[in-house]
């Protein structure tokens, strides 16, 4: 027995200096919820220690993350029901509260990296991330909303535009929106490949998006496919896109792998709500070590070749290995 692996293991420094993979809170996003009542905090109940915060307590939430070294955060609506209508108009109005919100956050923290989210189901009454017509999701139509959405978070300051839609073409028509009204350094993280996930229910809870009729399987991936990532990553990368993103991460690690090692473009992996859900709720029940597990999720994502994970983990990440 001449060679013995465990002597790689035998004491904590000689493990830490053949660690082949470590998490930071730099490869992290943090996805943030936002209220239009700027004092307003609600928990969501299906992500306990997650807070849809009206703006005044997000400008609070990011002044606090910031020192804990996590610099990007990807904003998400909360729309109330009565602004939501057939074709989502509130989703490019320069005056709604989430395109005021962006400017606000960005003017008060030029320094942190703000991404944004392009879709139409937090602001259309159908709860469809496009335009419903007779039960169909329309495409082509749908990107002109896009296009205009994307318009209006770009002239708020912010820095990435997340198309979280899964329309076709829309990465490139939303890149020549962008760069014909001048925007050209605002970034797109494509959500290469989203796959028709049971993982984003809390999520669809916190933001109440959830689909007034149908799934979401006409357009978001076959949890099935593989191959297909690279259909669409070939495309995202024609149609300019800065990061290739797949969704969700866990079920998905074969796929961000497959990612990595076919493309050059940093790999983002989202560690969607369920996720979190599923660690929180073991750990609540003291079925599972959380603080182990979710560092151990965290860096099987990172692993499999994530360059960014967009975590709803990423703050108690922070203060974990800070020992704070
Ligand atoms: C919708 C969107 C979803 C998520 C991000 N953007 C849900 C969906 O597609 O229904 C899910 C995020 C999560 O579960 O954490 N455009």
């Amino acid at each position: 027995m001449n060679i013995r692996p465990r002597r790689n293991r035998k004491s904590e420094a000689v493990r830490r200096m053949v660690e082949e993979t470590k998490v930071t809170t730099d490869d992290f996003i943090f996805p943030l919820f936002l209220l239009e009542g700027a004092d307003d905090k609600i928990e969501v109940d299906s992500m306990p220690g997650i807070y849809r915060l009206g703006l005044d307590k997000i400008l609070k939430e990011i002044e606090g993350c910031l020192k804990l070294g996590i610099n990007v955060f990807d904003v998400f609506p909360v729309v109330p029901e009565h602004y939501k209508d057939k074709t989502a108009t509130k989703s490019f109005d320069p005056n709604f509260f989430y395109q005021k919100a962006l400017k606000r956050i960005k003017s008060e923290f030029p320094e942190a990296a703000i991404m944004s989210d392009v879709a139409l189901d937090p602001y259309n009454s159908d709860g469809h991330d496009g335009l419903v017509k007779n039960g169909e999701i329309l495409n082509d139509e749908t990107l002109e909303v896009l296009g205009k959405m994307a318009l209006a978070q770009a002239e708020t300051g912010i820095d990435i535009i997340g198309p979280s839609d899964m329309m076709d073409g829309r990465v490139g028509y939303i890149r020549e929106v962008l760069d014909d009204n001048g925007f050209n350094n605002v970034s797109i993280m494509s959500y290469t490949a989203k796959y028709a996930s049971a993982f984003y229910g809390p999520f669809r809870d916190a933001l109440d998006s959830a689909p007034k009729n149908g799934d979401k399987k006409t357009y978001q991936m076959n949890p099935a496919n593989q191959r297909e990532a690279l259909i669409e990553a070939d495309l995202d990368i024609e149609e300019g896109a800065d990061f290739l993103m797949v969704k969700p991460a866990l079920a998905y690690l074969d796929v961000i792998k497959l990612l990595k090692d076919n493309y050059a473009q940093p790999i983002a992996a989202y560690n969607v709500s369920g996720e979190y859900a599923m660690l929180k709720a073991a750990g609540m029940k003291g079925w599972i070590d959380y603080d182990r597990a979710m560092m151990e999720t965290l860096l099987s994502i990172k692993r499999a070749g994530a360059d960014v994970i967009l975590t709803y983990h990423a703050k108690e990440f922070a203060l974990l290995t800070k020992g704070l």
